[in-house]
């Protein structure tokens, strides 16, 4: 089993610094981060009951990809490119629906059945001799866990996702997860800074003293944070039936215990679960959520998430589930103002790098894990835009092979 960073030794020497400056506005850095992490790395979708019946269907864009996620008529859950094999058109601009027997593509009207395969071109005899069987929809790598649904667009270096969370499983097992429904729409807010500064935020629990009332009232000293190992990542804070100065907390507290048949340990627990490089998936006795990051400029960050509940859900459970997202909803608005200001300083000449805290150890694992796979981000001193790529390149080549200053 995995050990995370909580259980490993922590070295008082531990380099305290986190990426330069320069890795959060770099256009050059930006295009290799879409192509060597969203592009290649799995990406929390959705779940199984957002496609609940045949021709369900629901789309999410990632960086530059943009993935069409369907239920077939044979029950399966697949997932595609959302580019039409004709022109490359969005088979469909809906965020989610239901398709009643074929992908229409809204530019010339190619047909697509609900298993990807080309069912028809318009105007057929206009192509000559039209070979189907080669113009289907281009599937993408998809994994069902605990009735999540994680997708990919190329093969990357990480393992299935099974193996990844394999550290949480026997954990999140009591939970049920895989018989969740939503709870409402998915969200999405688009944020004026690099996607880089959101997760930085929220990958420590350092800031919450200070900066979430709410959550410090709810949880308070009981917080940690087990940084990144092996590209996962898990927090958690505890909380006891007496707590509560804050009026939504205190009613939360009185109302949340979750089922009867969760494990006592979990019922006055909040934990989150991180997925290398951009996903958190929070766990509460009443709900399950999960919200990540995509960038669509470098100073632009699309954030979405959606939030799941217990089919049979009670009355009191709902309003539990009410006030914490709530608490959460605060919490958020907090992190989004401390995403600017961060992000801000990283343009300014007076900006000398983090200095980082034992207690956000999850932003220097988190920039560690970065560096790996984009080890260009080690270098202190910004690169000219056109070489960012190359030296990247040369810097994953074995020691020895190159010197890069
Ligand atoms: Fe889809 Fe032409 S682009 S039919």
């Amino acid at each position: 089993m995995t050990m995370l960073a909580r259980d490993l030794p922590l070295p008082a020497d531990w380099d305290r610094s986190g990426l330069p400056a320069w890795t959060y506005h770099s256009v050059a850095l930006l295009e290799l981060e879409k192509r060597k992490l969203f592009r290649t790395h799995w990406q929390l979708a959705g779940h199984v009951s957002d496609v609940p019946a045949a021709g369900d269907f629901f789309t999410v864009d990632i960086a530059d990809d943009r993935a069409l996620v369907a239920r077939g008529d044979d029950g399966v859950v697949r997932a595609f490119h959302n580019l039409c094999r004709h022109r490359g058109s969005r088979v469909t601009a809906e965020r989610r629906g239901h398709c009643q027997r074929a992908f229409v593509c809204p530019f010339h009207g190619w047909t697509y059945n609900l298993d990807g395969t080309l069912r028809g071109a318009a105007q057929p005899q206009s192509f000559g001799a039209l070979d189907r069987s080669k113009y289907g929809l281009k599937p993408i790598g998809l994994e069902i866990w605990m009735g999540f649904i994680f997708i990919r667009f190329e093969n990357g270096p990480q393992p299935a996702v099974a193996q990844l969370m394999a550290h949480f499983a026997e954990e999140l097992a009591c939970y049920r997860l895989e018989a969740v429904v939503p709870a409402g729409a998915p969200s999405e807010t688009v944020l004026p800074v690099n996607w880089k500064s959101v997760r930085d935020v929220d990958n420590e629990g350092y800031h919450v003293a200070m900066a979430h009332p709410a959550l410090q009232d709810l949880y308070g000293a009981t917080y940690f944070d087990q940084p990144y190992v092996n590209g996962v990542s898990r927090s958690e804070g505890r909380y006891a039936t007496n707590r509560g100065r804050l009026w939504s907390v205190r009613a939360y507290v009185g109302l949340s215990s979750g089922p009867l048949w969760l494990a006592e340990d979990k019922r006055r627990l909040w934990s989150y679960f991180g997925l290398f490089p951009n996903a958190v998936l929070a766990v509460t006795p009443e709900s399950v959520q999960f919200y990540q990051e995509f960038p669509l400029a470098v100073d632009r960050t699309l954030i979405r998430g959606a939030v799941y509940r217990r089919p049979d859900e009670t009355r009191s459970d709902r309003l539990a589930r009410y006030l914490a997202q709530r608490i959460d909803r605060e919490t958020y608005k907090e992190d989004i103002q401390l995403s600017v200001w961060s992000n801000e300083s990283m343009k300014s000449c007076g900006f000398d790098g983090f200095h980082l805290s034992d207690l956000e150890r999850g932003v220097r694992s988190h920039h560690d894990h970065l560096r790996a796979v984009l080890p260009v981000m080690r270098l202190e001193k910004q690169p000219k835009e056109t070489e960012v790529a190359a030296l990247n390149e040369k810097m994953l080549q074995p020691a020895g092979a190159h010197t890069v200053t």
